[in-house]
């Protein structure tokens, strides 16, 4: 009887998101979130789509379109967000990175883990309709295979955040198959922007080194010379992300998270990219703990299944994306 009657609640709650259809962004005054919620209001229109965060965003966040204060581990503020605007797609940003994650391993356990079962509820009791959550490269570990890195294969993930990601892959798979919860994944490698400054990450040396190289002409990099790393334009990683979330359902094959891939470089590359703009741009290496959290990362990643499933293709290669990093950040330095 109770089980009917649950069931028929469920029923009510999926026929009411027939009605509704705003997207929410929870995070989104991070360095994904920022891009993501203008790419998302440009194309639906502003009223479509919600921008939420712990804090404030800056003027163009906050003036262009609806934003609310949101704690994305406080379970019934998310949920009455969803339920007075109508919302029926979550993109689930908030995250804490993988070296800020090493200093507060319970924050972090407890933003990255509960903030996505939230949301995982939220869709299984029918409030929600469709879930984005990213995943990263730090999923897996020393023991993976690190050139080339498959979709499928060892993954003993030895950093906080990387524990986190993985086992939320897992919780990701078992709520699509055990409740049909329409959950998609993309396992991002290190983004590069110039929007907003990356947090707390072992990556953002790849966005750090562009400002140090226009403000000071030199860079002081916390990973040493041959530390390769897969990392991938801005624009692609919003292009996957929307492209991820616009297929049919039966397209996505990967439950838990897919393997994407952009260009892998180490700090000399880039160095050498940049030396292309600023001939006399020099960088020195002074490797600290974030080191030992990239030696465990692969070098490359097959996103093979990716480009199969949904027709991904990247499109930024190293040089791209430099001349783009010093176009857009040269005024802020001069
Ligand atoms: N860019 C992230 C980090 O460095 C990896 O997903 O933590």
């Amino acid at each position: 009887m109770i089980k009917f009657a649950l069931s028929l609640s469920r029923k009510r709650n999926l026929n009411n998101i027939h009605m509704k259809s705003r997207i929410l962004i929870i995070g989104a005054c991070g360095q994904i979130g920022t891009e993501l919620t203008t790419a998302l209001r440009s194309r639906f229109g502003a009223d479509k789509v919600v921008a939420s965060d712990i804090r404030e965003g800056d003027e163009g966040m906050m003036n262009a379109g609806h934003f609310e204060i949101l704690d994305a581990t406080d379970y019934a503020a998310v949920e009455d967000v969803i339920f007075r605007y109508k919302v029926d797609t979550v993109y689930l940003m908030a995250a804490m990175l993988s070296a800020i994650a090493e200093r507060f391993p319970a924050k972090a356990w407890d933003l990255n883990m509960n903030s996505l079962f939230h949301v995982l509820n939220l869709a299984k009791d029918g409030k929600i309709k469709k879930v984005f959550w990213p995943s990263s490269i730090a999923v897996f570990g020393k023991t993976t295979p690190n050139e080339n890195t498959p979709q499928m294969t060892v993954m003993e993930p030895s950093t906080v955040y990387g524990i986190s990601k993985q086992t939320g892959e897992r919780w990701c798979e078992y709520y699509y198959n055990k409740y049909g919860v329409d959950v998609r994944s993309i396992r991002y490698p290190g983004l590069i922007s110039y929007t907003t400054e990356p947090g707390g990450g072992t990556t953002d040396y790849a966005v750090d080194i562009y400002h140090r190289a226009l403000k000071h002409g030199h860079y002081r990099c916390f990973l040493k010379e041959g530390t390769t790393l897969p990392m991938m334009y801005m624009d692609d990683a919003i292009r996957a992300t929307i492209g991820i979330m616009d297929v049919d359902l039966e397209d996505i094959k990967i439950r838990s998270s897919y393997n994407l891939a952009g260009v892998s470089y180490a700090p000399e590359e880039v160095t050498m990219s940049i030396q292309k703009h600023l001939p006399d741009f020099s960088i020195t290496y002074e490797p600290d703990f974030r080191q030992e959290i990239a030696d465990t990362w692969p070098k490359s990643i097959d996103d093979s299944q990716a480009r199969k499933d949904w027709g991904w293709a990247h499109k930024f290669d190293l040089d791209a994306i430099t001349k783009i990093m010093i176009e857009n950040l040269r005024p802020r330095y001069t």
